[in-house]
């Protein structure tokens, strides 16, 4: 695992423009100001989608028909609190099912595993500690049960068009005709409200950024002077794409010690982090298409601020 951190590292860094992925964010410091993230008021996502749930969980329950049990895989669960809304909506139509978290943070996933059963407490729960690729090996088919995999709050936004197309058929594959996919989109909206969602003013989300650096410094022996760059987010209204960058402030070199190199900033150069995609149904449904899925029915929060998709393969 480490390996390949520092392997992605080198390699983002020694290409024009030069870029690192938004998945090694989220180690224990990433982790905790993410969290702060989803409780600043102007990350409208995670509300709108916990809204969305709350408002809709029985509808979608209806929406995925009769069976006699479901097999629940969530890909990225986290704390699961959104999914605790839909678990109780089940508990409450009286349908079975078996609820498997993955998850690559362990401690994240007792912390779903205790707060699902707090709220469902009869509720079977098998924690997987993998990552979300992976777990698509995990599954399992049953003739008499339906498989839903759930994948929340956006987070196929952290991957470009033909990168999101590639994942998708990969799940595409795991599914059979009665399964389903579930998965929360951020809907394109005012681009000053989702800019501001990446821009806060307490600079909670640029910290969040420059931990990148902070983390390559502490696992990679590296010497970032992280007070040299600044964060800066691009929401660009064609595309629906908010791309979070680090700028360089100055000309510097940094010296990863566990790569043993040394890397040229020019004055403003940039360091490409993320992509937070944004998503109109046309999109979707082209997503889908290339993928070989159908989308069936999408709900949406009272303010529209958010999608909740359910997609099977398509026949
Ligand atoms: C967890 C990937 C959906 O892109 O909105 C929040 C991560 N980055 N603020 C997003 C994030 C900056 C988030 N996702």
């Amino acid at each position: 695992m480490k390996n390949r951190f520092a392997e992605d590292i080198a390699e983002g860094l020694a290409v024009f423009p030069k870029k690192l992925s938004s998945k090694y964010f989220y180690d224990g410091k990433g982790d905790k100001l993410f969290q702060k993230i989803m409780a600043m008021p102007s990350y409208y996502v995670t509300r709108a989608e916990f809204e969305l749930l709350e408002q809709r969980s029985a509808e979608i329950v209806k929406a995925l028909g009769p069976s006699n049990h479901l097999n629940i895989y969530e890909l990225g669960a986290g704390d699961g609190t959104k999914t605790i809304l839909l678990l109780k909506a089940l508990e409450k139509a009286e349908k079975s099912f078996t609820y498997w978290p993955v998850d690559i943070s362990e401690n994240i996933l007792e912390t779903c595993r205790l707060n699902v059963l707090e709220v469902v407490p009869s509720a079977e729960i098998k924690p997987i500690n993998v990552t979300y690729e992976e777990a698509l090996n995990y599954i399992e088919y049953d003739e008499f049960s339906t498989n839903l995999i759930m994948f929340l709050g956006s987070n196929l936004g952290n991957l470009n068009h033909p990168q999101a197309i590639e994942f998708l058929k990969k799940i595409n594959t795991r599914m059979r005709p009665q399964d389903w996919l579930m998965m929360g989109l951020d809907k394109m909206k005012s681009p000053a409200q989702i800019l501001a969602a990446y821009n806060d003013a307490e600079g909670i989300t640029r910290d969040f950024n420059l931990n990148l650096l902070h983390r390559i410094n502490r696992e990679l022996n590296a010497n970032f002077d992280v007070s040299k760059f600044i964060h800066w987010p691009v929401y660009n209204p064609e595309s629906g794409t908010c791309n979070s960058y680090l700028v360089s402030t100055e000309e510097q070199e940094v010296t990863i010690g566990a790569l043993n190199k040394t890397y040229k900033f020019t004055d403003s150069e940039s360091i490409h982090t993320e992509v937070s995609q944004k998503y109109n149904l046309p999109t979707i449904e082209w997503l889908c298409e290339m993928s070989g899925l159908e989308l069936k029915s999408v709900y949406t929060d009272k303010q529209e601020l958010f999608y909740e998709c359910l997609i099977k393969n398509l026949e």
